[in-house]
């Protein structure tokens, strides 16, 4: 049987989290923040301050250091961390982390964190390599003849025409390399490159002249490619040193860098150790020094640091000392608390010694203005219509308890409107039905305590 997923994901189905609304950060150009803007709302200060974390770390002054975002529940410190992630953009890592999410029974605390750290720092490779490039004039792949038996037709090798500005050129290429073709999904008009050594196909885009009236493509058009077909051509690629880690943890061939670059890729189940660790660093800062390479220190975000004990705190001290440290962005909303596996009281749970190396970006609960627009941007983002009762209801809601509490309503809200209702917009009424003081479809936090504690409990 032939299982497709193709038509499985319908618009219904698709998933949307929490944080889907945040695209940025929401500054002007002089970094101030906008009073609404990347899908952010409110929290100004604390939004301009993560500019100025994305300047430095872009600027590449912030490696080894670290930022804490401290405040309530539910005023959006998880949100800034993304948003930060969001304004860096796809070509400096980003890897994220729940504080509990290191006691696995299968892993070691510290192996975790060593793993996240090595993926949030990124190399760029810039290699000069032997390329032939073009738009795409002909595909033909052509069927061997006197196939043995089966249906299946076997290609015994493929003509591929190339054109750029220049000239054209005609290649008859090997049959591994027409499978890298269709994987890539190359047709005729499209800009290519095709290396030279290892065969590996690239699709750059669709050529210019073939830009169709239709402006809803998603498609990328490039110019016609200059020079020769064949040439040499700078290449770049960004990897993070957990790539290079698992790529090496089975070691074949030497350390230059083509070699190690063509581990990549290459499925191993072998234990990344911290000897083979240092071998890798060892031939990075050679790659860093002769500027084969160039150094992109990321980003990784710990949420719920206060999850972590003392010996994460100090593997994480240790680590930051390193020359090959990340930024770390660290969130919490816990005041003073035990640092766990101590009954040391410390600042939001993290030793003295880690805190002298963070700066602190607070973050502020919300007023009901700014918990109105959130709301109205969530509702958007989860194709929820609600009135200006609705609104409101739930803003005061949120004032009153949470943020998160009022945005988490919006689903419930909704089903309950269509379903008992048969109603496309969500009125004051549908929440009132949910949440009211006498006959609540769902009990929050306070009351479900309460009625505990009237009833003496469950067990009795
Ligand atoms: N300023 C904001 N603008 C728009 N949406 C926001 C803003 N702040 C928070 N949100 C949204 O509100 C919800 C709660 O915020 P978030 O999860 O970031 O809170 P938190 O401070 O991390 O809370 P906790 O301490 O419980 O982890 C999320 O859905 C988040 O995307
Ligand atoms: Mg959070």
């Amino acid at each position: 049987m032939k299982v497709s997923l193709e038509n499985v994901a319908t618009k219904e189905s698709v998933r949307v989290d929490v944080h889907s609304h945040i695209v940025g950060l929401g500054l002007g150009p002089t970094g101030a923040p906008l009073p609404m803007g990347s899908g952010l709302v409110g929290q100004q200060n604390a939004r301009e301050a993560a500019g100025i974390a994305v300047e430095l770390i872009r600027a590449k002054k912030l490696a080894g250091k670290a930022i804490l975002f401290a405040g309530p529940p539910g005023t959006g410190k998880t949100a800034l961390a993304l948003g930060i992630a969001k304004e860096l953009g796809d070509n400096v890592p980003f890897s994220m982390l729940v504080g509990s999410e290191v006691y696995s029974a299968e892993v070691k605390k510290t192996e975790v964190l060593m793993e996240h750290l090595r993926r949030s720092i990124g190399l760029r490779i810039k290699e000069k390599k032997e390329v032939y490039e073009g738009e795409v004039t002909e595909f033909t792949p052509v069927e061997a003849d006197g196939a043995i038996g089966g249906y299946e037709k076997t290609i015994s090798h493929v003509i591929l025409g190339l054109k750029t500005v220049k000239g054209t050129k005609s290649l008859k290429l090997d049959s591994t390399i027409h499978e890298m073709l269709q994987k890539e999904r190359v047709a005729v008009g499209d800009v290519i490159y095709i290396e030279a050594n290892s065969g590996a196909v690239k699709r750059v885009g669709r050529s210019d002249s073939y830009a169709t009236q239709f402006d809803l493509e998603a498609e990328e058009y490039v110019p016609l490619p200059k020079g020769d077909v064949h040439k040499k051509k700078e290449i770049v690629q960004d990897i993070t040193l957990h790539d290079l880690d698992v790529a090496n943890a089975k070691p074949q061939g030497g350390q230059d860098i083509v070699s190690m670059m063509n581990q990549l890729g290459k499925p191993t189940k072998t234990e990344i150790t911290d000897k083979l660790r240092t071998e890798v660093d060892k031939v990075v800062n050679r790659f860093l020094e002769s500027g084969v390479a160039e150094l992109v220190p990321g980003v990784l975000f710990i949420d719920e640091v206060h999850m972590l004990d003392i010996e994460c705190f100090s593997f994480l001290n240790r680590a930051l000392e390193s020359s090959l440290a990340p930024i770390v962005v660290f969130a919490t909303n816990r005041g003073k608390c035990a640092i766990r596996g101590t009954e040391i009281v410390a600042p939001h749970g993290v030793p003295v010694d880690l805190l002298d190396r963070l700066v602190i970006i607070k973050t502020m609960p919300y007023s009901k203005e700014e918990i109105a627009e959130i709301v109205k941007i969530r509702a958007k983002i989860e194709d929820i219509t609600l009135d200006d009762g609705a609104v409101d209801k739930l803003s005061t809601v949120g004032a009153q308890r949470s943020l998160r509490y009022a945005i988490q309503l919006l689903t419930p809200a909704s089903i309950l409107a269509k379903f008992s209702y048969g109603a496309e917009t969500v009125v004051q009424d549908h929440i009132d039905e949910l949440i009211n003081d006498e006959n609540p479809l769902f009990l929050n936090a306070r009351q479900s305590a309460a009625i505990m504690k009237e009833q003496g409990g469950y067990l009795q």
